[in-house]
C-alpha cells in the first residue's frame, strides 16, 4: 500500500475536492471497521506490538504513542480500522451536543507544496446522541478518545452547559475526554481559554465526570484540554497553571494556527486553520514551554506537523508523553501508521532505549 498512494494521490485523490476525498476515506475505513476480514488485512501491514513503545499516562495503558488526532473521524465511524492501522489512540470528535452543519463549502484546502491543510469547517457534527451510539458498540482494540465542542449558536456564557451535557453522555463510553477551546472556526471559542473562564468550565466539566463515576462506581473520566498555537507564551502558561487547579490530566498541544507566516498569498487568502509542517515549530515550542511549566505534572499530547518516527520523537524529547497526527495521513496515505511504527522501533534498536517515557522531556 504504501507504494500506490503517492501514485494515488497524484493521479486521484489531489484532483478531487480535499473534503470529498476525505469523506471517501472515511466511508473505506467505516466499511472496513465492519468487516473482519478486512480488519485482519489491515492489521497484517503494521509490525507487532513493540513494548518499548508502551505508553501509560491518565491512568490509561497505549499500546504506542501515536494516535489520530481530532477531525480525522469526526463522527466515529472507523475507529477500529484506525486501530488496525496502527494507532494506539483514537480521538474521535469534534462532537457538538446537537447535530449541526458547520460551515458552507468549500471549506477545506490543500497547499500541496508545504503539504499542509487549512480548514475551516467549523465542527460540523451529527451530533452526541448519534456518535454515542457508535462509540457504545465498539469492541475495544485501542484507546478511545472523544473531543467535544460547543455547538455554534450556544452564547460563550454558555458554553459551559454544552460541555456538561457532553461529559455527561461520553464519561462511560470513551476512556478520555477533550475539552476543545481552541478551534479557530467557531466564532469566540477560543477566548474560552482566557481569564477564569477556562477554570470554570473545565471545574464544571470535572464535577460532571465526578457525577458519572460516583453513579456507575468507575474513576472518573481524565479531562484534557486542546489548546492554540496562537496564544502568547504567558497565556499558554497561563492555561498550564489553570489546568493544573481545576484538575485536568493533561493538555493537547496544540489545534491548527490562523498564522501564516511564511506562506505564500495563495495561503493568506484562505480563512481557517492552518495544520502540517508549518505548524510544526510553533507545536513544538508550545510542548516544551507546557512541560517546563508544568515539570511532567500533567502529561501533553502533541499534535502538529508531525508525519516521520523522527519527528514523534522530537515531539516527544520536547516534552510529548503521546503524539497524534492527521495531515500526513492525508499526504502519505493509509500505510503512514505502521511506517511511522516500524521506524520508531529501529530508532529503538539504534539508540537503545527500552521505553519510550525514558525520553519525554529530555530536551525540553
Ligand atoms: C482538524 N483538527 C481538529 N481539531 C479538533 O480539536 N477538532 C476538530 O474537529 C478538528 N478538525 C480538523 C479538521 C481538519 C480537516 C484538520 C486538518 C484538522 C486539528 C487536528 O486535530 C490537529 O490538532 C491539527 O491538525 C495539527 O495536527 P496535524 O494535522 O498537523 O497533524
Amino acid at each position: 500500500m504504501p507504494g500506490i498512494y503517492p501514485l494515488l494521490f497524484r493521479t486521484l485523490i489531489s484532483r478531487r475536492d480535499p473534503e470529498a476525498a476525505h469523506g471517501m476515506a472515511v466511508r473505506w475505513l467505516s466499511l472496513s471497521s465492519h468487516l473482519p476480514p478486512a480488519l485482519e488485512a489491515l492489521r497484517r501491514l503494521r509490525p507487532r506490538p513493540d513494548p518499548r513503545l508502551r505508553v501509560n499516562v491518565f491512568g490509561l495503558a497505549f499500546e504506542n504513542p501515536l494516535g489520530a488526532a481530532a477531525g480525522l473521524d469526526k463522527e466515529g465511524q472507523a475507529v477500529p480500522a484506525l486501530w488496525a492501522l496502527g494507532f494506539g489512540h483514537v480521538e474521535v470528535g469534534t462532537v457538538t451536543p446537537r447535530a449541526q452543519p458547520g460551515n458552507p463549502r468549500p471549506r477545506v484546502w490543500r497547499l500541496v507544496e508545504q503539504r499542509a491543510v487549512v480548514n475551516a469547517l467549523g465542527f460540523p457534527s451529527q451530533g452526541a446522541e448519534k456518535v454515542a451510539e457508535r462509540c457504545r458498540g465498539l469492541k475495544r482494540r485501542g484507546v478511545l478518545g472523544v473531543n467535544l465542542g460547543k455547538n455554534r449558536d450556544t452564547p460563550l456564557e454558555r458554553a459551559g452547559e454544552d460541555y456538561a451535557v457532553l461529559v455527561e453522555r461520553f464519561a462511560e463510553l470513551a476512556d478520555y475526554l477533550t475539552i476543545n477551546v481552541s478551534s479557530p472556526n467557531t466564532p469566540g471559542l477560543r477566548s474560552l481559554q482566557l481569564g477564569d473562564q477556562l477554570g470554570r468550565l473545565l471545574e464544571r466539566a470535572r464535577h460532571q465526570a465526578e457525577r458519572v463515576a460516583a453513579r456507575t462506581g468507575s474513576q472518573p473520566r481524565p479531562l484534557l484540554v486542546k489548546v492554540s498555537p496562537d496564544l502568547t507564551n504567558a497565556e499558554l502558561e497561563a492555561v498550564a497553571e489553570v489546568a493544573r487547579g481545576a484538575g485536568a490530566a493533561g493538555i493537547v498541544a496544540t489545534n491548527t494556527t490562523t498564522s501564516r507566516a511564511g506562506l505564500g498569498a495563495e495561503a493568506v487568502a484562505l480563512p481557517g486553520g492552518l495544520s502540517g509542517p508549518p505548524l510544526a515549530a510553533r507545536a513544538t515550542e508550545a510542548v516544551r514551554l507546557l512541560y517546563r511549566r508544568l515539570d511532567g505534572a500533567l502529561p501533553i499530547v502533541a499534535a502538529g506537523g508531525v508525519g516521520s518516527a523522527e519527528e514523534l520523537v522530537r515531539r516527544v524529547r520536547a516534552g510529548a508523553s503521546l503524539v497524534q497526527l492527521y495531515t500526513s495521513m492525508i499526504y502519505e496515505g493509509p500505510g503512514l501508521p505502521a511506517r511511522l511504527l516500524r521506524d520508531l522501533s529501529a530508532i529503538a534498536d539504534r539508540e537503545g532505549w527500552t521505553s519510550i517515557g525514558e525520553l519525554v522531556g529530555r530536551d525540553a
